[in-house]
């Protein structure tokens, strides 16, 4: 009897932790049950930037943040995000560290290798911008190939090809973050750069004197969520919380929310003293 008992209890045990692992199933297959780790780089307004509220303290905001909020609530998942810069957040995806990038990825084939692409949730185009003051140095597409001028893009980007692409002859610069090229174009160092044209248009607002010289030619157009390589279910999950979050209208307020901060005071890395 003392071992029919020792064996039912053993079973209650093995069948009660089976119940516990149950609770802990990892649906999504996420680096942590449970748990959405997410690599962003937030010197991209409207996309995701940090935004300085009445007391002096900086919060991530923009509608890639609040987008990732949205899918990690629809797929109850608790939220990690993890700022760093923009070649960071591709490198992360590569080595399978993180479950998403979001980072108003452009869902480059290049890329494809190394991270799996979610639907396109936004339409932003591509734009090069300098300042009011050397508007004259460039004009259309043709004139920003020009051997006389310094042309900033951000490292890992697709602005970078882009710059390769219309500003062979100039001197091309190199810079971690968005914001960079506009504290250098601000400030004299650059004369032009390749950004979002969305990006150019909310960091206006703030530097009045940048002017958009022309929208320039990608052919891959939207950003897309940047997903793990090879987690499905995930990418299942995602796509479903993109569908709905556009379908239910929460994205286009978050679009327009995103444009109406980062019109207030924002900033990053050089910005901040401003
Ligand atoms: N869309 C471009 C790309 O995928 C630039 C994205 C830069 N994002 C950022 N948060 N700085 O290459």
């Amino acid at each position: 009897m003392k071992k029919f008992l020792t064996l039912l209890l053993a079973l209650a045990m093995v069948l009660s932790l089976a119940a516990c692992g149950g609770a802990t199933e990892n649906k999504y297959n996420t680096i942590e049950a449970g748990k959405l780790t997410v690599a962003t780089s937030p010197d991209y307004a409207p996309y995701e930037f940090y935004a300085i509220g009445a007391d002096g303290t900086a919060t991530l905001a923009g509608f890639d943040i609040e987008l990732v909020k949205y899918i990690a609530n629809y797929l109850k998942l608790e939220l990690e995000i993890i700022p760093m810069d923009f070649d960071g957040v591709l490198l992360e995806l590569a080595n399978g560290s993180v479950d998403l990038g979001v980072a108003g990825i452009s869902p480059d084939p290049a890329r494809a290798e190394n991270m799996d692409f979610s639907d396109i949730y936004y339409e932003g185009g591509q734009a090069f911008i300098t300042v009011k003051d050397k508007a004259n140095m460039f004009s259309d597409l043709a004139s920003l190939n020009n051997p006389n001028a310094s042309v900033g893009a951000q490292n890992g980007t697709i602005q970078m090809d882009l710059a390769q692409q219309y500003s062979a002859k100039a001197d091309i610069v190199t810079l971690t973050k968005a914001t960079d090229i506009i504290a250098e174009l601000v400030s004299g160092k650059l004369d032009g750069g390749y950004v979002e044209y969305d990006v150019a248009v909310a960091y206006q607002v703030n530097y009045p004197e940048l002017h958009i010289v022309c929208e320039v030619p990608y052919e891959v157009e939207g950003n897309a969520v940047g997903v793990k390589k090879g987690n499905e279910a995930l990418l299942k999950g995602v796509n479903e919380a993109i569908a709905a979050c556009i379908k239910d209208g929460s994205f286009s307020k978050y679009v327009a929310d995103a444009l109406e901060q980062a019109s207030g005071n924002i900033h990053e890395g050089l910005l901040d003293n401003k």
